[in-house]
């Protein structure tokens, strides 16, 4: 197929938005299931999607070969959590046929991560991002509402072994919560060669507890972390699409990152786009509408009708999300039915 013809709106057939902003990331769930429950992500008593509304993986590959004839050179898959999702290790297979893509990621809380991080690697996932914001078992147990810390260590381990590119430790920040953290996971993630990054809490959380109080900031989590490590070193990001703000320690010894959405939003170079597992490109997490690829792939639509939907979702991308100003609406999905 060759690049569909796309709309007076994108005329150059590529994924660049009104503001300029070019799209080369596909974010794709695989499925809104989970066995956690984190509270800044999923109720406590989710219900799930309809099974028959998730994408097939051959669905998914054909939304991915679209896109990446539009642009899009990497992939990461998430959930819920995608490991639920059984022979994940296929899909990953498949969408490193896929031409152009690059590369495929992979975001999960690693509790199956033991069992499937050879066959993850074998199909050649090259990047890890595990989700472990504590570190303390009864904190743990607080935050994700379900015990785990002990097999999601052990995953860590194991993939460790495997030789993946990166393995990256995801931590969420919370006010009054996670600062008892700081250290023991920067020291956690230092001693094995992980890279940490601090996330701020976003409001995406399911039972709509997020306030503007709860967010520890990114420069809060600094500065805690110094007064224990001694004073870091801002430097520049490996990889430009990342939004994390990195700083190596005084010895040279490892990177800690923050990400801080809500203190410093990072979209004036967002590069990101979304699918959900029930088959709906996103713009934005914060997006609040959805565009429906699931209609077009079981009714018959064309790889151009596809493409043709994407230029849309993208030409409707908004500047920001704009947390914190008087006109933010939440979108109506939380965390887990979107994707991180
Ligand atoms: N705010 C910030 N980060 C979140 N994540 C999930 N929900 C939120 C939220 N409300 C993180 C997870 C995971 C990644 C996908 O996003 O911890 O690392
Ligand atoms: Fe599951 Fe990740 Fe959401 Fe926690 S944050 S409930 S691990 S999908």
């Amino acid at each position: 197929m060759t690049c569909p013809e796309v709309d007076a709106n994108n005329p150059q057939g590529v994924l660049v938005d009104q503001f300029g902003r070019q799209h080369v990331d596909l974010r794709v769930s695989v499925t809104d299931r989970c066995n956690l429950r984190c509270t800044y992500c999923m109720p406590l008593d989710a219900s799930f999607m309809n099974q028959q509304k998730l994408l097939s993986f051959d669905e998914v590959t054909r939304c991915v070969r679209v896109a990446s004839e539009m642009g899009v050179r990497t992939i990461r898959l998430t959930g819920g959590e995608p490991l639920m999702r059984p022979n994940l290790r296929r899909l990953v297979e498949q969408l490193m046929q896929v031409s152009r893509i690059e590369e495929v990621a992979l975001t999960t809380n690693g509790l199956l991560l033991a069992d499937q991080a050879a066959g993850l690697a074998q199909a050649g996932l090259s990047r890890l991002n595990v989700s472990l914001d504590s570190l303390d078992e009864s904190r743990f147990k607080k935050i994700a509402r379900r015990s785990g810390l002990q097999r999601i260590l052990e995953g860590l381990e194991e993939a460790g072994r495997q030789g993946f590119r990166s393995i990256r430790i995801n931590a969420v920040s919370i006010r009054g919560l996670t600062e008892q953290e700081i250290v023991p996971l920067a020291k956690f993630c230092r001693e094995r060669g992980f890279r940490l990054r601090f996330i701020e809490f976003m409001p995406l959380d399911a039972d709509d507890i997020w306030s503007c109080k709860h967010v520890l900031t990114g420069q809060e989590v600094r500065r805690i972390l110094e007064m224990h490590v001694g004073q870091l070193k801002r430097i520049e990001s490996e990889d430009s699409g990342q939004p994390s703000v990195d700083y190596s320690y005084t010895d040279g010894q490892g990177i800690v990152g923050f990400i801080n959405p809500v203190s410093q939003p990072f979209c004036d170079r967002c590069d990101r786009l979304r699918l959900t597992a029930d088959g709906q490109f996103r713009n934005c997490l914060f997006s609040t509408s959805d565009w429906d690829a699931r209609a077009l792939l079981r009714d018959g639509g064309t790889d151009k009708d596809l493409g043709l939907l994407l230029a849309t979702c993208v030409n409707a991308k908004h500047f920001s999300h704009g947390i914190g100003t008087k006109s933010f609406q939440r979108p109506l999905r939380a965390m887990y039915q979107i994707g991180g």
